[in-house]
């Protein structure tokens, strides 16, 4: 298949998705002993990668590192732009223009919106392009996680013809998580999927998003509380609130006798004060997105829970035995999804492919 940059959900069709979806069980099967595994290990051991992982990640970056290992890459890294020559005053573009001089693959997190779009575009115009892997781009993009959260799909629908057909609950913060933007533009490469958008109000779709599922004939609603929906699932995608990204700085008003008043009635003497006491109103708001054990006896038998991972308090940890509950793998299929990517970027995937044929057909 080819493929070069990895920047946007939106790049991948329903040929593409089935394909790497093959490749990952092709590459499942043969690393299922040592002779597959070492044989896999030569495909790409001339090949170096850099993860430039600027932001925190636990399980994006060590399942890249780890697929780089399945194909047999060295891999370099840099976590911390504080460790790099930007200390220095070097910009980022000039810091990722360099990894191009050492390594083949650039796999990037990175806080900005729209910046590993740029740092490829900036490349395509070097004499030393290599291609690029968005691995989170901000509130923005994630298209390695909606890979995965496909594969996870197909797998948990196996005996139920697949995605099609299916009506899948997103829940959680979707103005700012990334996963549910570049997963819903996805679900226009399925058939008649319904989706439930269940998020508090201010933390709903955006109006980007709305766009594109009319645009794309995609069948979708609101909803704002996961019990009313939890049985019509087939699928219940739950996500955190993405704190990070900051409460709105908007809501400030001018301060008064020695208090700010936010126009949403909150009153503090600082701004730390109001955000503890706007986080605190929020938690107890956010109850009704939380998946709660009682929910399992409302699903259906053959529905499945994912969550991208890290969860908080929106997913307690009693669900993890449920048979239906299936981020654990979800999670592991990052790591063979991502090792399918790679090998399709980099021209080794009809070779995984030609030694499934051979040894497994
Ligand atoms: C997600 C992310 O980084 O966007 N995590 C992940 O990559 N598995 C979800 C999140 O941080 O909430």
């Amino acid at each position: 298949m080819e493929l070069y940059h990895v920047l946007n959900a939106s790049q991948f069709d329903r040929n593409s998705l089935d394909y790497i979806c093959d490749l990952v069980n092709c590459i499942r099967r043969i690393s299922k002993n040592k002779e597959g595994s070492l044989w896999l290990k030569d495909l790409l051991s001339n090949k170096y990668a850099m993860l430039y992982f600027v932001q925190p990640s636990t399980r994006t970056f060590l399942s890249f590192a780890n697929a780089c290992d399945r194909l047999g890459m060295i891999n370099y890294e840099i976590r911390d732009n504080r460790t790099s020559s930007e200390l220095k005053g070097e910009t980022p573009e000039d810091t990722v223009r360099t990894f191009s001089s050492y390594v083949d693959m650039i796999i990037m997190r990175y806080p900005q919106k729209g910046f590993c779009d740029d740092i490829a575009k900036l490349l395509d115009r070097t004499d030393r392009s290599v291609p690029v892997i968005n691995a989170g781009s901000g509130s923005d993009q994630h298209p390695t996680q909606s890979l995965l959260d496909i594969y996870t799909l197909v797998r948990s629908f196996k005996n139920r013809d697949g995605i099609d057909n299916k009506t899948i609950v997103m829940v959680g913060d979707l103005l700012r998580g990334r996963t549910v933007r570049s997963l819903s533009h996805l679900m226009r490469n399925y058939n008649d999927v319904r989706l439930i958008y269940v998020a508090p109000e201010e933390f709903q779709i955006d109006e980007n998003m709305h766009s594109f599922l009319k645009e794309h004939n995609i069948n979708y609603e609101l909803e704002y509380e996961l019990e009313k929906v939890v049985s019509t699932a087939d699928a219940v995608y739950m996500t955190r609130i993405q704190d990070e990204y900051g409460f709105d700085e908007s809501d400030f008003e001018e301060e008064r006798n020695g208090f700010i008043h936010t126009k949403s009635g909150i009153k503090g003497r600082t701004k730390e004060e109001i955000g503890v006491k706007l986080k605190e109103r929020l938690q107890k708001k956010y109850e009704k997105f939380h998946f709660k054990p009682e929910y399992l006896r409302l699903m259906k038998t053959d529905s499945a829970i994912l969550h991208p991972l890290p969860r908080r308090n929106e997913l307690p940890a009693s669900v993890d035995s449920d048979i239906r509950a299936k981020y654990w793998r979800q999670e592991r299929n990052g790591m063979w999804v991502r090792t399918a990517l790679i090998a399709c970027i980099l021209d080794v995937d009809s070779y995984i492919f030609d030694y499934h044929k051979r040894y497994y057909s």
